[in-house]
Formats: structure tokens, sequence, C-alpha cells
């Protein structure tokens, strides 16, 4: 038996990383879980952490409420998966926290990466499918409904995080498969799946 897989969905807002870390996990087989909220008290820090009546909240505060929430995730979900011998698909990871707390707030990458691999005890994701939405097509997804607060953010915050995204991608070209996220979600879904399926050549 091949050693099971940790798989990471990652993208910007709108971009169907839901819907697609669900069929993803269907086709393997996987658990199927997500950052932030995959455990109970991670629901709770979610919903402060996206609550827009939380105005005040310092960037390093809100990176590590993400953090306690992903150090809970890895001991209670994800690692045990992983040790009985299941592969991972989860909606969001730590590349989130460089994306959006890192490229989008401004807080040092090593920084972040040092906090983040001692919550996940040194286990990061495996492979990363990057949802990929043009700015614009998100800018216009966002307009439609009530929003929280990492959605209200500027578009120049939506923007240097889906930049972060692609940097990281091109860095890490082994680990990473970017998948054009405009197409129709069936078609979305193939190429995911044909993608993801020959990197683990299965
Ligand atoms: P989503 O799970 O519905 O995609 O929303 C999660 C929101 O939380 C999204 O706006 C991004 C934000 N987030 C971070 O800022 N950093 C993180 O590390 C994670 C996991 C999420």
């Amino acid at each position: 038996m091949s050693r099971p897989v940790y798989l990471a969905f990652e993208g910007t807002e709108r971009c169907g990383k839901s819907t697609q870390s669900r069929r993803l996990a269907e086709h393997l087989g996987a658990a199927l879980t997500r950052e932030t909220g995959g455990t109970p008290v991670g629901e709770r820090l979610r919903m402060i952490l996206h609550d827009v009546d939380v105005t005040d909240l310092d960037s390093r505060a809100e990176a590590l409420m993400i953090a306690a929430d992903r150090a809970q995730h890895m001991a209670r979900v994800v690692m045990p998966a992983l040790d009985a011998g299941r592969d991972v698909v989860s909606d969001r990871s730590v590349y989130s926290t460089l994306a959006y707390q890192g490229y989008g707030r401004g807080i040092d990458l090593d920084e972040l990466t040092l906090v983040n691999t001692w919550a996940v005890r040194g286990r990061w994701p495996d492979l990363v499918v990057l949802l990929d939405v043009p700015s614009d097509m998100v800018d216009a997804r966002l307009a439609d409904r009530a929003l929280d607060r990492f959605e209200r953010e500027s578009t120049d915050f939506h923007r240097r995080v889906r930049d972060g995204f692609h940097t990281m991608a091109d860095k890490d070209a082994e680990r990473w498969i970017v998948i054009d996220a405009t197409a129709e979600k069936d078609v979305v879904e193939r190429a995911i799946s044909a993608a993801v399926d020959e990197r683990l050549g299965r």
C-alpha cells in the first residue's frame, strides 16, 4: 500500500474549493476536512475570525488563532487519519496563512512558517491544488452577497493574496498543481482528478 497523502486545496474567496475538495475526497476515498473549523474548537475560533463585529483584531492575534485552529486540526483530525492509512483532503492549510496573513497582511513569511511548522508538528501538505480564478472574477463574485470579515478586505488585499498563492506555486512546482477554475464545475473536477492521479501515480 502506498503512503497516505495529505492534500490541500488553496485559492482565493469563491474559487470553488469546497465543492472540489468534496469531489476529490470522494474520488480518492479520502477523509474530507477543512481549515479553519475542522474541529469543534476550530468551529468556535472560526466564528470569531469571520465575525464582522470583530473590528480590532491584531494581525498577529489573528495569525495565532488560526495557528491554534490548525494545531488542533492536525492533532485531532489530519494525523489520526494519516496514521490510520487514509488519505486526507483539506479545504485550506498552512499555505492560506502564508497567503492571507503573510502576503495579504504583511507579516514576515519566515516567522509565520516557524510558528506554523511548530503548530503542525512539521507536517505540511504533500500536494496542493491551487484553484485559480482571475482577480476581477473574484471581485465580481464578492459583489453579490453579505460578506464576512475576510471577504470585506480591499480588492488590493485579495490581489496580494492571489499573487502570493501564485508565487508559492511557482517556487515549489513539485508540490503544487495549478488548475484553471473558471470553467464549469464538472470540467474543473475532471482536470483536478486527472492531475492528482498523475502526480500520485495511481
Ligand atoms: P473559507 O474557508 O470559507 O474559504 O474562508 C476562510 C477564510 O479564512 C478565508 O477568507 C481565508 C481566511 N483564512 C486565513 O486568512 N488564513 C488561514 O490560514 C486560513 C485557513 C483561512
